[in-house]
C-alpha cells in the first residue's frame, strides 16, 4: 500500500526517480514509519514502476472495452529541445461521465511522414484493442495528419495535400470498389476547432498595422529592460510584476500588454528604460487588449473542454463580440479578425454533429 503511494506520488508530479535514494527523504519516511523500507531506485525502475504501468494500461483498456465508442485526438509537437513527440488521447464515455485518457505519448523519432503516423496510430489502436471503436479523430489541419488519416488506399491519396484545392470530406473520395478490407474502418477525421482558432488570432496579429507592431515590441522592450535591471526592478517592486511575452503562445503577450498596462504611467515613465510609451500609445496597448480579450477566454474555455457543444456557442458568440468591436474601433486587426472568423470558423456551424452536439447541451439547447 504504501509502495503503490509511493509510486503514484512519484508519477503523479513527474519526479525524478533518484528521490528514493534522497537521505532526507529517505528521513522523512522514517520519521513517517520506521519500519517501511523505502525501494531502491533500481527495484522502482526496472521493477515496480513497469508492473504499475502495465496495471495502469490493463485498467484503462477494460474501462474503454465497455464504452461503445472511443474517440481521439492525436498531436504532434516537440519540446524545447526540439524532440518530437505525438501524443494520442481517447474520450469515451462510461456511466454517463466523459473520460479522457492519454494513450500513447511517445517520442517520434524520423521523418513526420503520413506513414509513420498512421503506423504509430495502428500500434496504440492494437494494445488497447480498439481499432473497431474510433469513429471520429481530431487532429490539426496539417498536412501530414490530413494524409494520415485520408479514407484513401495507399498509391491513391490526393497528393495535392497543402494546396488549397482541398475538399477532403471523406465522401467525396472515390474509393466505393476498391478493396474493402483495407477501407474497413476508416474514421471520419475532423479539424481542431481550438486549433483552427488560433490560426483566426494568427491572422489578426499579422495583420496589425505597422504603428501597432511597433507599440508591441516597444513594450516588449519596457519588459525585458525592467526585468535585467536591478534598479528599474526595485523601483517597481511594489508595482505589478511585469510579464515577458512568450514567442509560442499570443496570449502571453497579452499578458505582457496587462502587466504593463496595470503600472500606473507616472511610475513606469520614471523608469529609466531607453524606450518610453507616450500617452496614446498606451491608449493603443490599451484597445488591442480588450480587442483580444474575447478571443483569450474563448482559448482558454475550449482548450481545456473536449465538448463539442461549445463549438457552435463559440463561433457565434465570437461573431457578436468582433462586430461589436467593429462598431467601436477602426482597427485593421478587428477587419482581418472578422473575415477570417467567416473563412475558417463558419464551416463548423454547419457540422451535423455539432449543431446535435449544441441542443444536447442543457446549458444552449436551441437557445
Ligand atoms: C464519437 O464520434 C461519433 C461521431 O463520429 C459519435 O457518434 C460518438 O458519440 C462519439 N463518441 C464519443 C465517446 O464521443
Ligand atoms: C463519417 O461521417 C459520415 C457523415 O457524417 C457518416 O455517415 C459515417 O458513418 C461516419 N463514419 C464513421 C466511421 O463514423
Ligand atoms: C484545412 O485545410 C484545407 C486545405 O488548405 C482547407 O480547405 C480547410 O478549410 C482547412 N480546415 C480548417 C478547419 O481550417
Ligand atoms: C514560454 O512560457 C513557458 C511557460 O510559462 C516558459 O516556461 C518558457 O520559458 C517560455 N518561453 C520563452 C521563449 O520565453
Amino acid at each position: 500500500m504504501s509502495t503503490d503511494a509511493l509510486i503514484m506520488f512519484i508519477a503523479g508530479d513527474i519526479l525524478p526517480l533518484s528521490i528514493v535514494d534522497s537521505p532526507t527523504f529517505r528521513h522523512f519516511v522514517e520519521k513517517l514509519d520506521p519500519k517501511y523500507q523505502v525501494p531502491c531506485r533500481k527495484h522502482l525502475s526496472t521493477k515496480l514502476l513497469v508492473e504499475k504501468a502495465s496495471e495502469v494500461q490493463n485498467n484503462m483498456k477494460e474501462k474503454m472495452s465497455l464504452a461503445k465508442s472511443v474517440n481521439l485526438t492525436i498531436d504532434l509537437w516537440s519540446n524545447r529541445q526540439m524532440r518530437a513527440f505525438m501524443g494520442i488521447t481517447g474520450h469515451f464515455i462510461q456511466d454517463w461521465t466523459a473520460h479522457s485518457v492519454m494513450l500513447s505519448c511517445k517520442r517520434f523519432k524520423g521523418k513526420h511522414t503520413a506513414e509513420s503516423i498512421r503506423y504509430e496510430y495502428g500500434e496504440t489502436l492494437a494494445v488497447f484493442e480498439i481499432a473497431d471503436k474510433i469513429f471520429t479523430i481530431v487532429t490539426d489541419n496539417a498536412s501530414n495528419m490530413v494524409k494520415a488519416f485520408k479514407t484513401s488506399l495507399p498509391g491513391f491519396e490526393d497528393t495535392t495535400d497543402d494546396g488549397d484545392s482541398g475538399n477532403d470530406k471523406p465522401e467525396d473520395v472515390d474509393c466505393e470498389d476498391k478493396n474493402e478490407d483495407e477501407l474497413e474502418h476508416l474514421p471520419n477525421h475532423s479539424r481542431c476547432y481550438a486549433h483552427t482558432l488560433q490560426l483566426v488570432i494568427k491572422d489578426g496579429l499579422k495583420d496589425c498595422t505597422s504603428h501597432m507592431c511597433t507599440v508591441i515590441a516597444k513594450a516588449s522592450k519596457i519588459v525585458s529592460f525592467v526585468r535585467r535591471s536591478i534598479h528599474a526592478s526595485e523601483m517597481l517592486e511594489s508595482e505589478n510584476k511585469l510579464q515577458a511575452a512568450n514567442v509560442t503562445r499570443w496570449n502571453s503577450q497579452l499578458t505582457m500588454i496587462r502587466s504593463i498596462l496595470k503600472i500606473v504611467e507616472e511610475k513606469l515613465n520614471e523608469v529609466e528604460s531607453p524606450v518610453q510609451f507616450s500617452s496614446y500609445e498606451r491608449k493603443i496597448l490599451h484597445e488591442l487588449s480588450l480587442i483580444l480579450d474575447p478571443f483569450e477566454y474563448v482559448t482558454l474555455l475550449v482548450q481545456n473542454n473536449v465538448n463539442a457543444s461549445l463549438t457552435i456557442p463559440v463561433t457565434l458568440g465570437l461573431k457578436h463580440k468582433v462586430n461589436q468591436l467593429s462598431n467601436l474601433y477602426n482597427n485593421k486587426i478587428v477587419t482581418t479578425l472578422k473575415s477570417s472568423i467567416e473563412t475558417r470558423l463558419t464551416q463548423f456551424e454547419e457540422d451535423n454533429d455539432f449543431i446535435l452536439a449544441a441542443i444536447l447541451d442543457p446549458r444552449f439547447k436551441l437557445r
